[in-house]
C-alpha cells in the first residue's frame, strides 16, 4: 500500500456518512495515546464538510482513511487548522502531511489574510507543520477568542491550561502568519484549492 492508493480532497456533504466513524476514531485515538484532545460531535464535523471546510481522504477501495478540518476565530483574524486523524489501517504512509498541506491551501484559499495556527502533543504534527512553514510560538500568539480556548474544556489537559492562567498548556502551539512566515510546500494541483 503506498500513497498513490488514497485520494485526498476537498471534503463535501455527501462525506457527511462518515462523520461519526471519525469522531469515534478522534476520541478512541486519543484515549490510546493518554492525551488530551477537544472533543467533536458527528453534527460539528458534518458541517465542516458541509461548509466546504474539511479535508477527507479515502483508501481507492472506499474506506475513510483521514480527515482535519478549519475553523476561524476573532472574526477571521484566525484560522485552526484542527481534528486531524488518520485511519489506524493507513498511518505512516504520509496520509497526515498529504491532508495537513491541502487544509493549509484550503485555509490560505478560504481565509487569505488570517494567521494560521494549531495546537499538538504530537511530534508528527509538530514535523508537518515545520515542512509547511509554521513556526512554534508561545500562546500569547494565538487568538484570544474565548469561543477557540472553550474546546479545550473538555481536554484532559485542561486543569493545567487553568492553573497556568491561558499562557500555556502542554501543547505547543504553531502559527503561520501569511504577512511574515514563507510557504515552504507547493499547492497540489486542485481548483478547490
Ligand atoms: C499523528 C497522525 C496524524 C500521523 O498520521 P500519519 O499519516 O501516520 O503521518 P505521516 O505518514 O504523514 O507522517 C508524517 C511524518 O511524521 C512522522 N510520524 C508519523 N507518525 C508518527 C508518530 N506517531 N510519532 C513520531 N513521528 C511520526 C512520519 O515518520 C513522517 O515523518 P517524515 O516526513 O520525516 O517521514 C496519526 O498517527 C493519527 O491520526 N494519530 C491519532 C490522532 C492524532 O494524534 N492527531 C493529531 C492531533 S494534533
Amino acid at each position: 500500500m503506498t500513497i498513490d492508493d488514497f485520494v485526498v480532497r476537498v471534503a463535501t456533504e455527501e462525506d457527511s456518512s462518515f462523520a461519526q466513524a471519525i469522531c469515534d476514531e478522534m476520541a478512541e485515538s486519543a484515549k490510546a495515546r493518554g492525551t488530551g484532545i477537544a472533543k467533536r460531535t458527528a453534527e460539528y464535523v458534518s458541517s465542516k464538510m458541509r461548509e466546504g471546510k474539511a479535508v477527507i481522504a479515502f483508501h481507492k477501495d472506499g474506506r475513510w482513511a483521514g480527515f482535519s478540518y478549519i475553523e476561524s476565530w476573532g472574526h477571521g483574524d484566525y484560522v485552526a487548522n484542527s481534528g486531524l486523524i488518520i485511519n489506524p489501517l493507513f498511518r505512516k504512509l504520509g496520509l497526515a502531511k498529504a491532508i495537513k498541506i491541502r487544509t493549509f491551501f484550503l485555509s490560505r484559499k478560504r481565509f487569505p489574510e488570517a494567521k494560521l495556527f494549531g495546537l499538538t502533543t504530537g511530534l508528527a504534527v509538530m514535523k508537518i507543520n515545520s515542512e509547511i512553514g509554521y513556526r512554534p510560538v508561545t500562546f500569547s500568539e494565538l487568538t484570544d477568542d474565548q469561543m477557540f480556548w472553550h474546546g479545550c474544556e473538555s481536554c484532559v489537559n485542561y486543569p493545567i491550561l487553568l492553573s497556568k492562567e491561558h499562557k500555556n498548556c502542554l501543547c505547543t502551539a504553531m502559527l503561520f502568519d501569511p504577512k511574515i512566515d514563507t510557504v515552504k510546500v507547493s499547492k497540489p494541483d486542485d481548483p478547490n484549492l
